[in-house]
């Protein structure tokens, strides 16, 4: 599948950045939670990226692949991406975490109303923690504390639980995660 995705982006694998990589990767496993490993053509599905990174440090290789492969695409981040193309996918700069602890992401009016067959989330509040996100808690709560990050983990999955289509999948370091009769089940990958 990433001969494929090369082929898409043009690249070459030793050409192919860590990030790139990585897309490559949790695209693999999310495809084959919704029975379409292996195609390229996302023609028609919905795509949500939380932390996505800007263009520049953290370039948002999971956003402009799947916009590649013909999703509609929406990445959120606190940081603006100056060099990003933002023709080919909806790049949308807002601070995730009053969003997320109050409950009101999934009424987001920049999200456009409808529901998502994947949401993605990667490096952010998985994997290891951004220190920005950890400055943006600190600042909320007043304090930064393991149990807060669980809270805001707990509150993630809800909202996306919320915004994903029935048969959706939401996909972070700790897990992947697939909507059925309206409840998130954990699955193995
Ligand atoms: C380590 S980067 C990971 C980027 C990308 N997901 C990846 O896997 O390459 C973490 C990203 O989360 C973003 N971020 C951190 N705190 C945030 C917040 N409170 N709201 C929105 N984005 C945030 C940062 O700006 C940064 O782009």
């Amino acid at each position: 599948m990433s001969e494929l995705f090369d082929y898409l982006l043009g690249r070459s694998r030793k050409d192919r950045p860590q990030g790139f990589s990585n897309a490559v990767f949790e695209y693999d496993i999310i495809l084959s939670h919704l029975g379409k490993r292996g195609e390229t053509n996302l023609g028609g599905l919905r795509i949500l990226d939380l932390g996505c990174g800007t263009g520049t440090s953290w370039p948002p290789y999971f956003c402009r692949l799947g916009a590649k492969m013909g999703a509609s695409v929406y990445g959120i981040d606190l940081s603006n991406a100056s060099i990003e193309d933002f023709t080919i996918y909806n790049h949308i700069v807002a601070d995730l975490v009053p969003l997320i602890m109050e409950g009101r992401l999934h009424n987001f009016s920049q999200l456009g109303g409808g529901k998502f067959d994947i949401i993605h989330e990667a490096l952010f509040a998985s994997g290891f923690t951004s220190p920005v996100l950890q400055n943006t808690l600190e600042r909320y709560k007043g304090y930064y504390s393991e149990p807060l990050l669980d809270d805001f983990k707990a509150k993630m999955r809800d909202e996306a639980k919320h915004l994903l289509k029935n048969g959706g999948v939401l996909k972070t370091f700790d897990g992947v995660y697939k909507k059925s009769f309206g409840r998130l089940v954990f699955k193995r990958y």
